[in-house]
């Protein structure tokens, strides 16, 4: 795979087969741990799903084991172990996550025949061995007999944070009366969980809450989560499962809340493009706050590994999440991958420009007018005045992918990351943010730019080549 022309330079990828969400994110002693949901046998029907693991100490060079770091491999988790997080604890860290069991037999899933074991691994961290992190024992701390008797089987992804003497945990699930929601429970050490509220919506907002977290910032919180069931929503862009985020008023908790119904209209989308689900959010050593999401979607109309790649999806970039001027999050690539930059580049007042790699880090700092960005002729990021908008021009480029877009009166700045077939681009200091993956043809990457703003291109070089080797 690491000759494949479409392999990404500061994306991360699984070392084979199939990749999705973002698991276990934490930084331990230094050390960057990013896990994710991985089938090294995809694309075998029913390949085994557990957690693949990359590390890096600096958020651009990548390690990693093409092995599972936690293998389906206890009855409790014989149908994948899916989605956790990491909480860190002197000398490692606590693995939170979900063993999946599909009973055999006739069944719904939903209301029956499905098992959802929440499973405690603790990791030790040591040096001397590759990756830092030495896995425990699984313990099952919860069964489908812990949950409320109004949920249905599907109760999954466990997100864990401490908060004084409490451990509180949430976890998305769904009702019998088919409403997604959040399970919120207690602990006094982390291993013993009690019942402790939900987070619902006022009026019924999907079938199923997924990956739900929280997000803390400067005192307010943010419940992060992704529906499932808003094919129907004007701004769903068809898309039956979606990821945002609703806001905790404010002198609330999640922990410590009991029953908090959010006002569902107030939910925000974290990405705009294509290719964004599952986020998981982490605080690391010095206290920021980063968030990396799955360059992917479940249900989606559209390709992500044409012509039979080997490999399926990618990570985003890590992105740093801070408040904005108003207290939403802003999201904005995390400081450390400008040490990827190499040769600069000026194109003002429009032109073009083609460069050897296909990565670059095109930033214009301030937007002068309308604008527009095209890259290898194909798929144009555009401004207006009235709207921001990713379009193919190329549709077999997007390989179905057509376009986004979103109002926007006032375009002051943009930052757009082209790593061979992903971009990420990033507006107004990282309130509107477009995901996508595209599948350029040509080694060399083309850019073309319009209008009276000057725009810095730097080309990027490669910092996850050989993270499995
Ligand atoms: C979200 C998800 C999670 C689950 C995992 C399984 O993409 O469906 O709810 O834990 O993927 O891979």
């Amino acid at each position: 795979m690491s000759h494949d022309p479409w392999r990404m330079g500061f994306h991360l990828m699984p070392p084979t087969g199939w990749l999705n969400d973002p698991n276990g994110l934490c930084q331990l002693d230094g050390t960057y741990h990013v896990f994710f949901q991985y089938s090294p046998d995809w694309p075998t029907p029913d390949a085994p799903r557990g957690w693949g693991h990359a590390f890096s100490k600096d958020l651009v060079h990548w390690s990693g084991d093409a092995r599972f770091a936690i293998a389906p491999d206890t009855p409790d988790e014989a149908s994948g172990a899916y989605s956790g997080c990491a909480v860190p604890v002197e000398g490692g860290a606590r693995l939170y996550y979900t063993g999946n069991v599909k009973e055999p037999g006739n069944f719904d899933y939903v209301h029956k025949g499905r098992r959802a074991n929440q499973i405690l691994i603790e990791a030790v961290t040591d040096p001397a061995v590759p990756g830092g992190l030495v896995l425990g024992e699984k313990n099952v701390l919860l069964r489908n007999a812990d949950y409320p008797a109004f949920c249905t089987c599907h109760v999954r992804d466990p997100k864990v944070w401490r908060e004084g003497d409490a451990w509180w945990m949430v976890l998305g699930a769904r009702d019998e009366d088919d409403r997604g929601l959040v399970l919120v429970l207690r602990s006094d050490d982390g291993r013993t969980w009690k019942n402790a509220g939900t987070v619902r919506s006022t009026e019924p907002f999907g079938f199923m809450w997924e990956c739900p977290d929280r997000v803390a910032l400067c005192g307010r919180e943010w419940l992060s989560f992704c529906p499932q069931g808003m094919s129907e929503r004007p701004w769903s862009n068809g898309m039956r499962d979606v990821s945002g985020y609703l806001s905790v008023p404010e002198g609330e908790k999640i922990g410590d809340a009991g029953e908090l119904a959010l006002d569902a209209q107030g939910f925000h989308l974290w990405d705009r493009g294509f290719d964004f689900y599952a986020p998981q959010s982490f605080v690391d050593e010095g206290g920021r706050t980063l968030l990396i999401g799955w360059m992917g979607m479940p249900e989606a109309p559209y390709e992500s590994a044409p012509d039979a790649l080997t490999w399926c999806h990618c990570l985003t970039v890590p992105r740093e999440v801070t408040p904005g001027a108003d207290g939403t999050p802003l999201q904005w690539p995390a400081r450390e991958l400008e040490a990827l930059r190499g040769a600069r580049h000026e194109l003002a007042g429009g032109g073009t420009i083609t460069l050897d790699e296909h990565r670059a880090d095109v930033v214009v700092e301030h937007v002068a007018g309308s604008l527009e960005l095209t890259l290898d002729g194909a798929l144009a990021i555009s401004w207006d005045g009235a709207e921001l908008a990713l379009r193919f021009l190329d549709g077999s480029v997007g390989c179905g992918r057509t376009e986004r877009t979103v109002p926007c009166d006032n375009l002051y700045n943009l930052r757009v990351l082209i790593d061979n077939s992903a971009v990420e681009a990033f507006a107004n200091d990282g309130e509107l943010v477009f995901a996508t993956r595209w599948f350029p043809r040509s080694d060399n990457l083309r850019i073309d730019t319009k209008g009276q703003s000057l725009c810095i291109i730097w080309e990027m070089g490669d910092g996850v080549a050989g993270t499995y080797e």
